[in-house]
């Protein structure tokens, strides 16, 4: 890898040997995928935002970091909260949260404790360069933005913010970002979003899929995305004349032909579901994974006006989309409705639930990633929680 005088000079510690570290783990992630060079990033997110108790080597690094008095060097967001006031026991799991989110706003990273970053504290703009982690986050800015990031991990996502550089490789070229696989959406009549995002997460792995024009708004992009992402290792997808980079098929594709080509109808998504019976026996349920944003909490809470629910419902919002909620008249319904309204992450949350029962969600990355959780759409959600005839 080629570096600058700068970067040399960084390299050899003339910052500190805690920042060579950081620089000598991003030209060794950098060397490892034929990065010829580190380019600047405009914004880093971290995902480390939980202090889980078995874990030492990550909070130790932070640590040393705070201590030689390293500071991010570009605007960087942060996940959300793993809920530790959300049942006894996840105070004891997340113990020392407190003293961990000290540590990083030490290194000067926004509290703002969301996934959803791009909706408040950190919107990139087109062809702009990221040192993103979380994988939700990733995919919305790289698809639905035009901006560019790769599918980042925890530790290297520090190493990006404190140097404000990235390795040159993967999503940074448009060459990686093009089309791989065409899916057919056009026979589906009643579109499930995070559904369709499962499905074509397994079908398109680590590839780009595009998918063929429909016209969906924020919330299902948002979810949709989270959920190709979990489900499949999926870092970026266009929509036929929707997506910035997909104006028509042929542009999605860079002028190449799909190496596949699948077809997602009605009968394919409504198999992700779980049935009634399965849906009915969960023992609470939760939106908001990706958190939810005010239009999401205003869309879905108009249902619970008047209402009282039948078993428990959690809200998990983007903080500040809560703090915009809790000044609305609907979030006093909401909670009178029996809604408990959150803003930490519901699979974190939720990983340690004991005597809760299981989960049933709208959510498909919650679906994928918290275990005995059972999926259904919004509308068969709120009718198990008693809300909708
Ligand atoms: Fe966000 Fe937690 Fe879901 S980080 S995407 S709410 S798993």
């Amino acid at each position: 890898m080629r570096l600058t005088d700068e970067q040399q000079a960084m390299l050899a510690g003339r910052e500190g040997e805690a920042l060579a570290k950081c620089l000598r783990t991003l030209v060794r992630y950098g060397d490892a995928f034929g990065a010829p060079r580190l380019v600047p990033i405009v914004s880093a997110h971290l995902t480390g935002s939980f202090k889980i108790f078995f874990y030492t080597a990550y909070y130790e690094i932070v640590r040393r970091l705070v201590d030689a008095g390293v500071r991010v060097k570009v605007p960087t967001t942060l996940n959300p909260r793993p809920g530790y006031d959300y049942r006894p026991q996840n105070r004891i799991v997340f113990r020392s949260q407190r003293w961990h989110e000290e540590q990083l706003e030490a290194l000067g990273v926004t509290p703002n404790y969301s996934c959803v970053c791009y909706e408040y504290a950190n919107v990139p703009r087109f062809g702009e360069v990221l040192g993103w982690a979380e994988s939700s986050a990733i995919i919305w800015a790289n698809s639905v933005l035009g901006a560019r990031s790769n599918r980042n991990s925890i530790m290297v996502d520090i190493c990006q913010a404190v140097t404000g550089l990235t390795p040159e490789f993967g999503y940074l070229f448009d060459e990686q970002r093009r089309g791989q696989l065409l899916v057919d959406v056009s026979g589906i009549e009643r579109m499930d979003a995070p559904a369709l995002g499962f499905l074509v997460g397994k079908l398109a792995v680590d590839r780009v899929p595009v998918l063929t024009h429909f016209p969906f708004d924020r919330a299902q992009l948002k979810n949709m995305g989270a959920a190709m992402a979990s489900s499949g290792g999926v870092t970026m997808f266009h929509v036929e004349g929707l997506t910035p980079e997909a104006p028509t098929l042929r542009e999605a594709f860079g002028g190449r032909e799909p190496s596949e080509v699948h077809v997602i109808g009605q009968r394919e998504l409504d198999a992700v579901r779980s049935d009634a019976a399965r849906q009915q026996e969960a023992g609470v349920i939760a939106f908001g994974c990706p958190q939810m944003t005010l239009a999401e909490a205003a869309e879905i809470g108009r249902h619970f006006v008047g209402k009282r629910i039948r078993k428990p419902v959690l809200f998990h919002l983007i903080p500040q989309a809560a703090e915009e909620f809790s000044r609305t008249p609907l979030y006093q319904e909401v909670l009178r409705a029996g809604v408990e309204v959150h803003t930490h992450c519901p699979l974190a949350g939720l990983s340690l639930r004991i005597g809760v029962g299981d989960v049933l969600t709208p959510s498909g990355k919650l679906y994928y990633y918290l275990q005995g959780t059972r999926y259904g759409t919004v509308d068969e959600v709120l009718r198990v929680a008693g809300v909708l005839e």
